[in-house]
Formats: structure tokens, C-alpha cells, sequence
């Protein structure tokens, strides 16, 4: 039987997990989302084109390939519509080929209002969220009170009914106005559109295809350090992020679990609030948000950049059980005469290489390495990398006790490096 392999964001999200599941997706059979939602933004760039996905599988433009979002997903019918209409606009078609779980929830237009209305409450411990529902969404999973895709076909209008009256007087407890009647239609249209799709039992799926040898690639959304558990709670999002949240999101036992693909920018970034230990403020972060064009994805908010962590990375492998690390993003660094890395921090005048129960004033100690000055992106081949590119990722690779196998040298699909080192 074969094992399914999962990739996961071990930094604040964005570390280019859209790009690699692409790139590695002719190597399986299925690509199944586990977790999150519609607060993912996975860019994907080949053959001139660009295309942002959120809560369709980053395994769609390869070939007939089923895609799956899985039951730990959380799904918002509109703007679900909104995006594989988009697609097949494109030329992709889909409704054949991905399928949904009748477990993963549905985001209610009154969730959205409720992620608003409580992070105006907050004020300024506002956790920075999407603004798409997702915090709500997973309290009502959690609390029982959830709707999800397969209550569509059951008595919905009226399970709909009870769950908005009970969000709306929560909002109104909040004072908070709001008008949801265009949202609303939109988001009846898309429960119309999403039934087009095949609607399935998907822990059975998976594991029937794991039983006929068929091999599936996890994708993960966000990052390890937004996990809800092991995340900067609370500034996280509201799912497992980790590798075992692959587990509960599509019923896969963990020995099932084959290979972890840890995914990492050569530097770090992060949107939203909440601590960060090696952000720059100067023009050094300022250069890498440029050069990186360090904007979301989906909602075009600025990116906080800094040096790369390790002591955050090496918690992210830890709690992960990564197999094998993927660095991106490496030619945004290309221009730096020296490139820092944290390595340990110093928390209450107390050197640590441990990520503490809260990473805030955590002071960054850094060891500095000569930067490549090199242009890395027309690179095909580990033959050419310079020497101080090489050393940087020795110093890495030894640091996290971790083989890199893959390097991404930009955006394209074509700019990604595998490299043949012994195992
Ligand atoms: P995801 O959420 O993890 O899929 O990542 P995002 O798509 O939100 O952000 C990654 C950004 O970096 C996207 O704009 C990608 O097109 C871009 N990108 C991915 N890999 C590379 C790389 O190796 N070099 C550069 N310069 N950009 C990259
Ligand atoms: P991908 O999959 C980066 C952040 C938000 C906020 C916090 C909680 O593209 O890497 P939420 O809307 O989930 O309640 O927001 O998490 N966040 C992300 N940051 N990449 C993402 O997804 C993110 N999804 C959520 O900015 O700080
Ligand atoms: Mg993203």
C-alpha cells in the first residue's frame, strides 16, 4: 500500500507551497487540501500565465490529476464559484475531477461578519486575520453547531436559518451593523454551482486509492507557525497547520505518513499581527519586500520580512516530522553583500536554541554569511550554484539537521532545482 506524502509551510504561510505542489504533482495520483480555507493564496506561475488559488488543490493544471478538498477544509460557496469559474474560463475544466468532502464546513456569510465584528473588538490586539470567516467557521465546527457540505442535501434552508439567527444575535450583542442581502445571494448561487461537483465520503476515497497503490500529495495552507496548538497563539489562524493535521483533515492514520516535505523562504516573512523575532524595520527588510514583492496574495497587504529563524524552523520540523526540506525564494537574496540567520535567541537575558511558549522580545542572535552576488534564477542545474550559495545551504542544511532537495530560484515551474545529493 502506498503512504501519502504531505508539504507544509514551516514559517508564517506564503513560503511558496502553491508553486511546489505544482511542480511535484506529476509524481502522484491525488492532491487533497486538508485544512484551512479561503484565507490561502497559492500562486502558481507557467507558460506566462498566473493564477492564484484558495481553496482549490494546487494539483489542478497537471494533467487529469483528482484533486480533493478534504474534510479539515473549510469552504466558502461564493467565493468557491468565484474561483473555478475563473478557471475553467481559463480552459481548465474541473467539475469531473475535484471533489469535495461531505465534511468539510461551510463558511456562512455571517461568519465573515462575525471574523469582522470580533476583530473590531479587539482593537488593537486585533489578530490581523483574512477577514474570511475562518476563525468563526472552525468555533462552530468545535462547538457542534457547524453546517457542512453535506447537510446541503437534508433539510438545509432550515439548518441554515437556525445557524444565522443564532450569529445574528451575537452581532447584534456586538453592535455590529452590516448588510449581507448581495453576499447572501451570491452564497446561495455557489451552494447551486458546488453540487454540479462531485460530493464525496473522502476518508473512504483516499484510503480506497492508498489500498489500489495510488500515490496522494497533502497540501498544506498557512504556515507551522500559524498552527492553532504550536503556533504565536494567538496570532495563528484557527486549524492544525502541522503534519498531523493532514491526518484528521482527510482521515489518513499516521502510519500512513510517508514522506514530510517542509517548505521555507531563504528569509522569512509574515502578514497579520503577532510576534516575529527577526523582522527588519530598516532598508534591508525594505529590499527584500521589494525584491520579493512581498504582498498577499489575496488581500495585497504589505509582508513583514526578515532573516531566516532557525530556532522557529527547527520547532517546525520537529513537531512536522519533515523528511525533507524545499527552500524558495533564494534569488530574492542574491543582492545582499551578507546574508544573517538566527540561530538562537535570547529570552530574559537567557540564550535558548528551544522556540519559548511566546517568541515576543525574543532577541534574534545571528550568525552572519557572505552573501552570492550572483543572479541564482536562470539556474537549472546545483552544478552552477556559487560557492557561498552552497555554503549557505551546508550551513542550513547542518544547522536543521535536515537534507534541502529541492531550491527555487523563482516564480516559474521551470526555476525550480532538485537536488541529487546522497541520502
Ligand atoms: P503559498 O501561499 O505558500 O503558496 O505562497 P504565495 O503564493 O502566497 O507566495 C509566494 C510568492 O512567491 C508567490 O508570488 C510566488 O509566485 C513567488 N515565488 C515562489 N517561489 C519563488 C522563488 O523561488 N523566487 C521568487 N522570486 N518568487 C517565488
Ligand atoms: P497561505 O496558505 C499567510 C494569517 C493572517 C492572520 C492569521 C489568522 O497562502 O500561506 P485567518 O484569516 O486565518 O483567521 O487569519 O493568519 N494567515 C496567513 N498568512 N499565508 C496564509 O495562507 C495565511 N492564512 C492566514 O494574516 O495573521
Ligand atoms: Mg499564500
Amino acid at each position: 500500500m502506498k503512504k501519502v506524502d504531505v508539504l507544509l509551510g514551516l514559517q508564517w504561510g506564503d513560503e511558496g507551497k502553491g508553486k511546489v505542489v505544482d511542480v511535484l504533482t506529476p509524481n502522484y495520483d491525488v492532491v487533497a487540501r486538508f485544512q484551512g480555507g479561503p484565507n490561502a493564496g497559492h500562486t502558481l506561475e507557467f507558460e506566462g500565465q498566473k493564477y492564484v488559488l484558495r481553496s482549490i488543490p494546487s494539483g489542478i493544471f497537471q494533467g487529469d490529476k483528482v484533486n480533493i478538498i478534504g474534510n479539515g477544509v473549510v469552504l466558502d460557496p461564493a467565493l468557491f464559484k468565484a474561483e473555478a469559474e475563473a478557471l475553467e474560463q481559463s480552459g481548465h475544466e474541473l467539475k469531473q475531477r475535484l471533489h469535495i468532502s461531505k465534511k468539510a464546513h461551510l463558511i456562512l456569510p455571517t461568519h465573515r461578519m462575525l471574523d469582522a465584528a470580533y476583530e473590531a473588538a479587539k482593537g488593537k490586539s486585533k489578530v490581523g486575520t483574512t477577514g474570511k470567516g475562518i476563525g468563526p467557521t472552525y468555533t462552530d465546527k468545535v462547538a457542534r453547531t457547524g453546517l457542512r457540505v453535506g447537510d446541503l442535501f437534508d433539510d438545509f434552508e432550515n439548518k441554515y436559518k437556525a445557524v444565522k439567527n443564532r450569529h445574528e444575535a451575537i452581532l447584534h450583542s456586538l453592535n455590529y451593523s452590516y448588510d449581507i442581502t448581495e453576499m447572501e445571494k451570491l452564497w446561495f448561487e455557489g451552494l447551486d454551482y458546488l453540487k454540479q461537483f462531485p460530493i464525496v465520503d473522502s476518508e473512504h476515497e483516499i484510503n480506497r486509492l492508498l489500498n489500489d497503490d495510488k500515490s496522494v500529495l497533502c497540501e498544506g495552507a498557512q504556515g507551522t507557525m500559524l498552527d492553532v496548538d504550536f503556533g504565536s497563539y494567538p496570532f495563528v489562524t484557527s486549524s492544525n497547520t502541522i503534519c498531523a493535521g493532514a491526518c484528521s483533515g482527510l482521515g489518513v492514520a499516521p502510519n500512513k505518513i510517508g514522506e514530510v516535505y517542509g517548505i521555507m523562504k531563504a528569509y522569512c516573512t509574515r502578514v497579520g499581527a503577532g510576534p516575529f523575532p527577526t523582522e527588519l524595520f530598516d532598508e534591508t527588510g525594505v529590499k527584500m519586500r521589494n525584491i520579493g514583492h512581498e504582498y498577499g496574495a489575496v488581500t495585497g497587504r504589505e509582508r513583514r520580512c526578515g532573516w531566516i529563524d532557525l530556532v522557529a524552523l527547527r520547532y517546525a520540523i520537529m513537531v512536522d516530522g519533515v523528511t525533507k526540506l524545499i527552500m524558495m525564494k533564494s534569488d530574492v537574496l542574491d543582492d545582499f553583500d551578507t546574508i544573517k540567520v538566527c540561530v538562537a535567541y535570547r529570552v530574559n537575558g537567557v540564550e535558548t536554541e528551544d522556540f519559548p511558549f511566546n517568541c515576543e522580545g525574543a532577541e534574534p542572535i545571528y550568525v552572519e554569511l557572505p552573501g552570492w552576488n550572483t543572479d541564482l534564477s536562470k539556474m537549472t542545474s546545483e552544478n552552477e550554484f556559487p560557492e557561498e550559495f552552497n555554503q549557505y545551504i551546508s550551513f542550513l542544511e547542518e544547522e536543521l539537521n535536515t537534507p534541502i532537495k529541492i531550491v527555487s530560484v523563482g516564480p516559474d515551474r521551470e526555476q525550480t532545482i532538485i537536488r541529487y545529493t546522497e541520502e
